[in-house]
């Protein structure tokens, strides 16, 4: 491992705003701050937003800077990466938000009954192979996940840069009858006055520079009912 990645490794384990659980403590189901989140770290009682695979954390950065009122945590498995969230929130002394290490597929192991509101996934990996699709952060099996501890009717968004992964996402919400919100293929010339949908992470900008465009959709997933996989579609 490269010196650089050491020290970021280090410093990170001095960072209040981040918190790296062991194997076992993800395995237990009873992480300390599950269910708790908001009384006991963030200490107020404004709304839960994650945002999964959040990288060097850009969205969850910026989300907290223009929404003073809502509290945000960005979930990674890459350490290195998720310093430069945290720091950034360190230095502008940004307090809602915090930073969560672990892979998504534990992911309710961290968070309780009804304690999350929305969901950001923001260029996640499409696993476009056949045999990954159930690794979609988008399709059923992680979607019944969040189920279990989003509110009734949790929005959750999506930007993509890749049109196999946005249509693949459209048609589970349909077929699932799930209220879609809003929809575009081209974020960037739609809707380029949404301070929401402006932010930029470093993947989108290395996609806007390659002149791809940006999808976006967000849904509402209800509480009380299975999510399925179309039979159709890629
Ligand atoms: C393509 S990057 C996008 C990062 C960031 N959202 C951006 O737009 O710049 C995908 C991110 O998801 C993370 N990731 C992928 N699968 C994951 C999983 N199962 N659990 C946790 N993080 C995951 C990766 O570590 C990576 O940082």
């Amino acid at each position: 491992m490269g010196k650089n990645k050491l020290h970021r490794f280090a410093e990170m384990k001095t960072f209040k705003n981040v918190f790296e659980p062991t194997i076992e403590e993800a395995k237990s189901g009873r992480y300390k701050l599950k269910g708790k989140w908001i009384q006991n770290y963030f200490e107020n009682n404004h709304l839960l937003i994650l945002e999964l695979g959040c990288g060097r954390g850009e969205y969850s950065v910026g989300l907290a800077e223009n929404f003073p009122n809502k509290n945000f945590i960005g979930i990674d498995i890459k350490g290195a990466r998720m310093w430069r969230g945290a720091k950034t929130a360190l230095e502008n002394k940004i307090e809602n938000v915090a930073f969560l290490r672990t892979r998504i597929e534990m992911i309710q192991s961290f968070f309780g009954e009804d304690e999350v509101d929305e969901i950001w996934i923001t260029f996640p990996d499409p696993q476009l192979k056949r045999r990954r699709k159930k690794k979609r952060l988008t399709g059923p099996v992680f979607l019944n996940s969040y189920r279990k501890f989003m509110n009734n009717n949790g929005l959750v968004h999506l930007k993509t840069d890749n049109d196999v992964l946005f249509n693949y996402t459209l048609n589970v919400a349909t077929f699932n009858n799930l209220t879609i919100n809003y929809q575009t293929t081209d974020l960037h010339k739609t809707d380029s006055n949404n301070k929401l949908l402006q932010i930029k992470t470093h993947y989108e900008q290395i996609f806007l520079k390659e002149n791809k465009n940006i999808n976006y959709l967000n849904f509402n997933l209800p509480k009380n009912r299975e999510i399925i996989e179309p039979p159709y579609g890629e």
